[in-house]
């Protein structure tokens, strides 16, 4: 006699069509276990950290796989129950992509945080997808090794979410996007195949690389669960230093003169005045470095060991000479290195502080940026009172993050809505110029309905048929990017 399968018969049973819901945490708890479904308290991993999302959040359940193979017969389930479901990292993107508003399931890869292998001969690290970019990073630093990359998030991303949004961060001016770092991948698709393209070979050109396709793809094609990446040598010798400038002019005139001397620019960030107001107020130990306000600042991390025979001070004299900026602070310590960095990276996280901040992620080539921003200058005066504008961003790679603030007795919805028609005029100028609406954010859902401006009606109709091949059901985070 056969064992009396009760999970099989709870499953055919007419309770399924009434609680479908309970049928399916029943079945998935079968699969993994129990305490790797859950259904309470989930609303936090229905939405990102774009404002406008978090009263929508509504996951039906959320899935904590600890393995591929589990990944897998979650996703084989999902398939044939036709489920949607949604991968999530640490859900500290800006544009919608880890949202579940319609009931879908979240699958967290939280649970699966490994660091595999650290090669230090190859020079590279692989790691399930769930473990958080600053545990990596630690990890490396014995070797004398970091990331070729950082994000102001580093402590709750994670690396499967960092390689699905292809981020960018506070290190591309010097290497670049993290998709050139991406040495191989573990994906799997929409209907459980297990794609394992995970070679830590640097050099391999056997043909088409299908990898590339799942890195910034937002998890529309695949789930990766686990990464190598190319790590690269820690470089303590830097400068450090921050100039005060009058316009957004002057700031694109100093990296250009900087960039001209031949300097190696390993980060160039810029704020205007009221993100540093708005870092200073609301982070405690935050402060202003400069004695007088200035309009824009611009933080330069240049390489100390090259152009021994022009140093970098009498470069900034020269840039203060030509009147391209009117100040300048040099970083002369570890603590005020920090507090220089700090004052960059904590800005995203002062504006949250302030109000349901609207954010833009724009990228020009750098050759149109000072006509772009004359350009910008003109349609914020025109357009955008009564909101506030706060500009800051990765000046060395033309990429501008332009965020609104309502004043605080606006509505809302009202606010939304206004900045969806704003969003409109700006995107229309960033295509004029040849520019990205997304630099580093990805489109997830807030900029769906205008990706059109960034791809031809052929390239989206391949992504559609690649969606096809790679997810036939449709399940994988139905609604985002196309
Ligand atoms: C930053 C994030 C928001 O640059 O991209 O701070
Ligand atoms: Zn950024």
């Amino acid at each position: 006699m056969p064992f009396l399968n009760i999970s099989a018969r709870y499953l055919e049973s007419d309770l399924y069509k009434i609680l479908p819901m309970e049928k399916h945490r029943f079945a998935l708890q079968s699969l993994l276990s129990p305490a790797q479904v859950i259904t309470e308290d989930i609303r936090s991993f229905g939405h990102d950290r774009m404002p406008r999302y978090i009263s929508a959040s509504n996951p039906m359940m959320v899935v904590l796989p600890q393995s591929t193979e589990e990944v897998q017969s979650i996703l084989q389930y999902c398939t044939k129950h036709q489920l949607p479901l949604v991968p999530s990292g640490g859900r500290t993107g800006l544009s919608g992509g880890a949202v579940a508003a319609k009931g879908e399931i979240v699958l967290s890869l939280s649970k699966m945080n490994r660091i595999v292998d650290i090669d230090p001969v190859n020079q590279s690290v692989t790691c399930e997808a769930g473990v958080i970019q600053e545990n990596l990073d630690q990890a490396l630093e014995p070797y004398g090794a970091t990331l070729p990359y950082t994000l102001g998030s580093k402590g709750s991303c994670q690396i499967g979410g960092n390689v699905s949004t292809n981020v960018g961060g506070l290190k591309y001016s010097e290497y670049g996007p993290l998709r050139n770092y991406v040495l191989g991948l573990e994906v799997v698709l929409g209907n459980g195949t297990v794609l394992d393209l995970n070679h830590k070979v640097h050099k391999n050109n056997a043909g088409v690389d299908l990898k590339q396709l799942f890195i910034g793809a937002e998890g529309i094609l695949g789930i990766i669960t686990q990464i190598t990446l190319k790590y690269v040598n820690n470089d303590p010798h830097f400068h450090l230093f921050m100039l005060g400038t009058h316009s957004m002019d002057q700031a694109v005139e100093s990296v250009l003169t900087l960039k001209r001397r031949r300097f190696t620019l390993k980060a160039v960030e810029f704020l205007s005045r009221n993100c540093l107001e708005s870092v200073v107020g609301n982070i405690p130990s935050m402060k202003d470095p400069f004695l007088t306000p200035h309009n824009f600042y611009l933080l330069f991390q240049i390489n100390a060991r090259q152009h021994e025979e022009i140093s970098v001070f009498d470069v900034c004299n020269d840039l203060l000479e030509q009147n391209l900026a009117q100040d300048c602070v040099f970083a002369q310590s570890t603590m005020e290195r920090r507090l220089l960095w700090d004052l960059r990276e904590n800005i995203s996280e002062s504006l949250n502080q302030r109000g349901a901040v609207h954010r833009n992620d724009l990228a020009l080539p750098l050759s149109q940026l000072s006509d772009f921003v004359k350009a910008l200058d003109t349609l914020i005066q025109k357009e955008y009172s009564p909101f506030q504008v706060y500009r800051y961003g990765h000046l060395g790679d033309g990429n501008i993050h332009l965020n609104i603030l309502a004043p605080s007795n606006y509505a809302q919805e009202r606010f939304e809505k206004r900045c969806d028609v704003l969003d409109e005029r700006l995107f229309q100028l960033v295509h004029e110029f040849g520019g990205a609406i997304s630099a580093e954010h990805g489109i997830g859902l807030l900029r769906k309905p205008y990706v059109s401006l960034t791809k031809s009606p052929e390239e989206l109709s391949l992504l559609q048929q690649l969606k096809t091949i790679f997810d036939p059901h449709g399940i994988l985070n139905p609604g985002k990017v196309i």
